[in-house]
């Protein structure tokens, strides 16, 4: 089996399971994957993180940023959870834009908590949104 469908099959998996959440973003037409988001519940209880990422050629249109906008209300309406977080490096900042765009306040900035692909150690900027904090029209 290759890699892709081993990947596709835990995604399937931990969704049913209810342990993690990725959703793919497509072509309005579902035929042409234009990136991937998703929740994980790996913050601890009673919140949850948001990821994404686009494919070089779905990039500034604002594809990401609408998909984390609606992520961000099923998390704070439709699962209850009190706190949304995004987590980014300091130097990505196309993608620290994202949550700046959407409202979140920037909490902290984690200084050489993580590794790098190269090993090298990076600092982490953390995002959070709550339910009072949600911009814009509730959902009824
Ligand atoms: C992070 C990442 C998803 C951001 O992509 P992006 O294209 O900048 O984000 P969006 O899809 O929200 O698009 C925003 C851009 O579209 C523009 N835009 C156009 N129409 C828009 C609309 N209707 N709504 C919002 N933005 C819109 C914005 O002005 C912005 O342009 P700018 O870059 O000139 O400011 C992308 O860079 C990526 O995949 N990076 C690699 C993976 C990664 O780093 N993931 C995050 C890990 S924490």
């Amino acid at each position: 089996m290759d890699a892709t469908t081993v990947l596709l099959e835990r995604f399937r998996d931990d969704f049913a399971a209810g342990r993690d959440f990725h959703y793919g973003i497509f072509t309005r037409d579902e035929r042409e994957v234009l990136g991937g988001t998703g929740l994980h519940p790996r913050i601890g209880p009673d919140a949850i993180e948001i990821g994404y990422w686009l494919r070089e050629t779905a990039t500034r249109r604002g594809y990401a940023s609408e998909a984390v906008a609606r992520l961000t209300r099923v998390a704070l309406e439709e699962l209850g959870v009190s706190r949304v977080e995004i987590r980014c490096d300091p130097r990505n900042t196309a993608s620290a834009a994202v949550p700046r765009r959407l409202g979140y306040r920037h909490v902290t900035t984690l200084e050489a908590n993580a590794l790098t692909p190269a090993g090298e150690p990076r600092d982490t900027m953390v995002w959070a949104q709550t339910a009072a904090e949600l911009v814009g029209p509730r959902r009824e």
